[in-house]
């Protein structure tokens, strides 16, 4: 026997996600030939700071660097995810919140680029906390935002709605325009309180407004391999979820936050980050299962 002969950690095992599953390499996506029409892709977690946001940003600017045309929706009243980008939603005369509430708005003139080549942003200020109120008397109050966005979706592969932390008219809206929904997780203990909620009130929607709406995945984000914690509350939501679970996971670090600051994706700010890779790898995996374009 040669001495040479490789030791168990240097043979090729497979990757296994931290739930045991085998990872595979997802594929590098296909350039696509034309674009649209979109889909759309509410983030959704009525729980706060849970990675909603940074889940839009960074998946959204993933993607774009696929070559999908992506648009975000902000739908949350702070603009974080406008912010995220590099926009500033208070100094803009027309927002989201026009669009929803004038029938004459273009939104043409309201979407902005932002400085990811393929990513566009329609933005929100805090003018849409007002939308919320003065929806309620509309006709058709939930489908609101399904029908702004209609004259957009040729021109758009993936479409992905920004929520804010509530299960209120606005999430409504964005689940009865979505085709799927991404809902990201944060592992930490109380992680799982309110998903019954949330997945009872994205079946009333299905049941009533929207019959073709589907649990894309869950996402678990701000993961700490190193501590058990972290890893019993994944294997809680695959017990619970099963393959909705995403094998791709989130880790917990301060790039994230810090990209934030500096209003970029991970993908500009620290394209060799372990944060870049992981949700790049979100955007293969998301494409493998045929969940966006
Ligand atoms: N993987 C991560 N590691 C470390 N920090 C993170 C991670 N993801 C997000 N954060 C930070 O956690 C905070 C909350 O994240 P984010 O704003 O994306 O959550 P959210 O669900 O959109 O919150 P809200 O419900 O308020 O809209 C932010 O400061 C963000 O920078
Ligand atoms: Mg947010």
């Amino acid at each position: 026997m040669s001495s040479q002969a490789p030791s168990s950690t240097e043979i090729n095992e497979p990757r296994r996600d931290p739930v045991g599953r085998l990872l595979p390499d997802f594929p590098e996506p296909e350039r696509l030939s034309g674009h649209g029409p979109a889909r759309i892709i509410a983030m959704c977690n009525q729980k706060g700071g849970v990675g909603k946001t940074t889940t839009t940003i960074n998946l959204a600017a993933c993607l774009a660097e696929y070559g999908r045309r992506v648009l975000i929706v902000d739908f949350d009243p702070q603009g974080a995810a406008s912010v995220g980008l590099g926009i500033n939603p208070h100094e803009l005369d027309r927002t989201v919140y026009n669009l929803l509430m004038e029938r004459s708005a273009d939104i043409h003139e309201i979407i902005v680029p932002t400085n990811v080549e393929g990513l566009h942003m329609l933005p929100a200020n805090i003018d849409l906390s007002a939308a919320e109120v003065q929806l309620v008397g509309e006709v058709a109050r939930e489908s609101v935002l399904s029908r702004v966005l209609r004259p957009v979706l040729d021109e758009y592969d993936v479409i992905l709605v920004d929520c804010q932390p509530s299960l209120g008219l606005l999430t409504v809206n964005a689940l009865t325009a979505a085709h799927g929904v991404l809902i990201p997780l944060e592992c930490e203990f109380f992680a799982l309180r309110g998903v019954a909620l949330l997945v009872e009130t994205i079946e009333k929607v299905r049941d009533r407004l929207n019959p073709r709406l589907e649990v894309d995945g869950i996402i678990a984000t701000m993961f700490d391999p190193r501590t058990l914690h972290s890893r019993e509350v994944v294997a809680r939501v695959y017990e619970a979820f099963g393959d909705t679970l995403m094998q791709t996971v989130i880790g917990r670090t301060v790039k994230f936050p810090d990209a934030s600051v500096a209003a970029e994706p991970i993908t500009t700010y620290a394209p060799n980050h372990s944060g870049a890779t992981s949700y790049r790898q979100l955007a293969r995996e998301l494409i493998a299962r045929g969940d966006a374009a």
